[in-house]
């Protein structure tokens, strides 16, 4: 358990660009989706975005033709992100989800919101309450949650528990669209810090997930909107600018976005991580508690399993006030004390209960159109779960002076967004061209301290909503090795505690010839997962040559390739033009004053080393808790192969009793059935008794012992639904190969070139089949049906095949081909095409069944 994040040295940082995408032609309006060859296709086949919501998560594809919702393995679009151990197994999704009050203490959910974070932390100790199973912390600060797993106490940390969650999602994902899923982008809410993204991925990558982007919820949501959208301005065109308000589970965001053809640019965001449904669903279980405790002497919040019970029983009042208006009743039976309980509310009386709801909303909104200065907003569109109250609706209508609009799937199109990111992303698909700028949710700074004779100092590197992903290049005077601290700015709304970003030594600076110090340049990014870093860093050293030799050229510090002249989705501030020089240059000048006698100085880029300190998953603990999660995988699986089969055995003793008193009592003695009947029973005593929980080899080894008994009865009464028919086909094909020797004998064309011998020894197979047919049908008649047949269904079409291979081998011999002869007239060719030979078979056929219907 615990030990997770941890401060880690790291010099590697992947970069990601976004890459080139085919534009399909004009007149390809609805299509965005096409399969690229099947050779990358086999290479990658998974496209799958998914909205890791707090309440519940959605699992969308991309597919040539458009975005399609997968379905889990209760056939539902949402599976709650619920995570459940019991004394056997693990349950996850909506299993966990409906066994709660049973196993609160054992049932995980809310892990969005532990994720990276550290027992401390206030956003932590705020959730506490919500939260009916054990926290703890953990020896390095994290978070431990103890659960009661496999007999005993267990503790797991947030991002293990996540990772089952996650593997849950790739399960339902891999059996829809029957290929392993490891590509994917996940949804983040704008509010997560670095810390909380590198958490998720080290989930991602416990579940085995390969994650392509994080990406933030609200801009998933506006790329929904934008891929489909007809009628968005041309590029020369001013833009349209959308808010998009999502109202979710524990948290409300808010992003405004400005869209033209092809491409959207977030503006800004506002976001309060602690306003969401679940307030009103509390704020109604204290408002019940209250009333219960005056008029039931019961004491709710005392109680865990009430409090949950009241919490979900309220949440689905609300839902219901949000589409009536009337009073509406609130029963729960068996409460407390197994006291029944009610309650009525109706939705003014409730609204009049949480102004402070609707305040904090307006007041996110107001913060988002204060970021957007003079901007005009053309269209409010709204998502989650939250705007199907009135009162959120008629807020938005008022603050906006417009009618919300609700083009999107509310609860959908998160994960819609993400599949089509992950779509732009993966090589598997060719999609619109469709450019994402986002933004950074927080200001981010570089401090360094003092080193030599340069002073400390600091610099705000991204503000807040400074476009993302996005490189920027830091030049400082230094002189020798230092370090930079980058950090989230204060007064963020992060706790003081998580506001560090990184360290970051910059190695082997010196200072450059006859200089006192180097000019030092520094790329420092915001990636596509909206994780900081520096990537690489130089310095100029300035070199003597000849004035006539080659020119050496400063080559600009390598930054994205796909860099836009102008807007676009990946900007780039290059050093030539916005350089932050943080120090003054020192005495003396750089590059350009002339040296004597034919030489003069010039710069070229030294790379320097960078040792990388970061919050980040240790590699080693990643692979121990796959290996954990590998265990725990079989263990689920040996428990569910045991709880099939002693389904199965199950099954089988209400099945067989129902048939033997049913359709299948003709079929056995009364003597048999009441024996079966005692074992039936007794087996079904054993099975709710000491049966309840065997190895399954116990329950095969039963059933198999029933079936025993029963598969003798079953095998007489299929066969006896089966017999008649065979025996009368059998019957009927003997009498026309009869026929058709007659036919023969008698001399007719389409015989005449048969052998008599073969003719003989098909007619003595013949009488011999028709003796041994006569004589089983014969018995048969004799037999009782509880009596073993005297011949099995198997048998007689066996028997049948035998024959009809012996009978087609002589009737169906092909006729030789005509050779037609200058000396010979064509007398026969002629007669054989006037009699139309239904039997002509030029020898390719020669197992092809005899005709003989036209024989009757
Ligand atoms: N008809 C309704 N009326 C009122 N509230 C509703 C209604 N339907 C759903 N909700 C509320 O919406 C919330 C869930 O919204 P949503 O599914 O968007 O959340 P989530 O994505 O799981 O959470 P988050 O976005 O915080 O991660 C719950 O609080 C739920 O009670
Ligand atoms: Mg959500």
């Amino acid at each position: 358990m615990g030990g997770v994040l941890q401060r880690q040295k790291s010099e590697d940082f992947s970069q990601r660009t976004t890459r080139q995408k085919v534009v399909p032609s004009a007149s390809d309006t609805e299509q965005f989706f096409h399969f690229t060859s099947s050779e990358t296709t086999s290479r990658n086949m998974s496209v799958v975005g998914i909205d890791l919501g707090n309440q519940s998560s959605y699992i969308a594809t991309a597919r040539a033709g458009g975005i399609e919702m997968i379905l889990n393995d209760y056939s539902m679009r949402d599976t709650p992100t619920y995570v459940a151990f019991t004394s056997k197994s693990r349950s996850i999704g909506v299993a966990a989800r409906n066994n709660l009050i049973a196993n609160l203490n054992s049932t995980i959910f809310n892990l969005k919101r532990l994720l990276g974070r550290d027992f401390q932390d206030p956003f932590v100790q705020r959730e506490l309450k919500y939260l009916p199973f054990t926290l703890q912390e953990a020896p390095d600060g994290g978070i431990g949650i103890k659960v009661s797993y496999l007999g005993k106490d267990q503790w797991f940390n947030p991002e293990q528990v996540c990772a089952m969650f996650l593997g849950k999602l790739k399960e339902i994902s891999e059996a829809d669209l029957k290929v392993t899923v490891t590509d994917c982008v996940i949804s983040v809410p704008i509010y997560y810090t670095d810390v909380e993204r590198r958490a998720l991925l080290a989930a991602a990558q416990i579940a085995g997930l390969n994650v392509l982007k994080l990406m933030n919820d609200t801009t998933a949501v506006a790329l929904s909107y934008g891929l489909y959208a007809t009628d968005l301005p041309d590029a020369d065109q001013p833009p349209r600018t959308v808010v998009f308000l999502d109202v979710g589970y524990a948290t409300t965001q808010l992003v405004a976005a400005s869209f033209n053809r092809g491409k959207l640019k977030v503006l800004a965001t506002a976001v309060d991580p602690h306003l969401g449904g679940r307030d009103l669903d509390y704020a109604l279980v204290e408002h019940f508690a209250k009333e219960f405790k005056d008029k039931y002497k019961i004491d709710v919040l005392g109680s865990k399993r009430a409090t949950i019970r009241l919490r979900d029983e309220c949440e689905k009042l609300k839902k219901l006030m949000s589409s009536i208006a009337n009073e509406i009743p609130l029963n729960i039976e068996c409460f407390m004390n197994d006291k029944d309980v009610s309650g009525r509310l109706k939705r003014e009386d409730f609204e009049n209960l949480v102004p402070d709801y609707f305040q904090r909303t307006e007041q996110k909104i107001r913060e988002l159109l204060d970021a957007l200065k003079d901007v005009k907003v053309d269209r409010v569109e709204v998502i989650g779960g939250g705007i199907r109250i009135p009162a959120i609706k008629a807020l938005v209508k008022k603050v906006f002076a417009m009618e919300p609009a609700t083009s999107l799937n509310s609860d959908e199109a998160v994960a819609r967004g993400c599949a089509i990111q992950c779509a732009i992303l993966s090589p598997t698909l060719k999609v619109k061209e469709f450019s994402v700028t986002d933004v950074c949710p927080y200001g981010i700074e570089l401090r360094w301290p003092q080193t030599g004779s340069s002073p400390a100092g600091a610099l705000e590197v991204f503000p807040r909503n400074h476009a993302s992903p996005f490189s920027k290049i830091v030049t400082l005077n230094r002189s020798e090795p230092f370090t930079l601290e980058a950090s989230y700015a204060a007064n963020q709304n992060i706790p003081i505690n998580a506001l560090w970003i990184g360290t970051f030594k910059i190695n082997d600076v010196k200072p450059s010839l006859g200089e006192t110090s180097a000019k030092v340049r520094i790329k420092s990014r915001v990636g596509l997962n909206g994780l900081f870093s520096l990537t690489n860093a130089y310095r100029e050293e300035i070199v003597m040559v000849e004035e006539d030799a080659a020119a050496v050229q400063i080559q600009p510090m390598e930054v994205d390739e796909q860099t836009p002249k102008t807007d676009g989705p990946v900007g780039v501030e290059r050093s030539d033009s916005t350089t932050m020089d943080v120090d003054q240059p020192t005495s003396g000048g750089t590059a350009s004053s002339p040296e004597k006698a034919k030489t003069k100085r010039q710069a070229k880029q030294i790379e320097l080393k960078i040792d990388s300190e970061f919050p980040e998953y240790p590699q080693q603990k990643v692979q121990e808790f796959i290996e954990q999660e590998n265990e725990m995988r079989s263990q689920d699986r040996a428990e569910k192969e045991k709880a099939d089969s002693r389904n199965a055995l199950e099954e089988y003793i209400y099945e067989i009793r129902g048939k033997i008193g049913g359709d299948y009592s003709d079929y056995v003695t009364e003597t048999d059935r009441e024996k079966l009947s005692a074992l039936l029973t007794q087996a079904e005593d054993w099975l709710y008794s000491d049966g309840e929980d065997q190895a399954k080899s116990v329950y095969s080894e039963k059933l198999k012992n029933l079936q025993a008994h029963g598969q003798p009865i079953a095998f007489r009464y299929r066969d006896a639904q089966e017999r008649p028919a065979l025996f009368q086909e059998m019957a009927h094909y003997m009498q026309m190969t009869r026929k058709a020797a007659d036919a023969y004998r008698a001399g007719e064309e389409k015989y005449s070139h048969l052998e008599s011998k073969d003719v003989e020894q098909m007619m003595k197979t013949l009488d011999e089949k028709q003796r041994w047919l006569d004589e089983k049908m014969n018995s048969q008649a004799k037999k009782s049906q509880h009596e073993d047949p005297v011949v099995s269904v198997a048998d007689l079409k066996k028997e049948k095949t035998a024959l009809e291979k012996t009978v087609n081998a002589v009737l169906n011999k092909p006729k030789p081909k005509p050779t037609p002869k200058k000396a010979e007239p064509p007398k026969q060719e002629t007669k054989t095409k006037q009699d139309g030979d239904v039997n002509q078979n030029n020898g390719e056929n020669a197992n092809e069944d005899v005709s003989m219907d036209n024989q009757d």
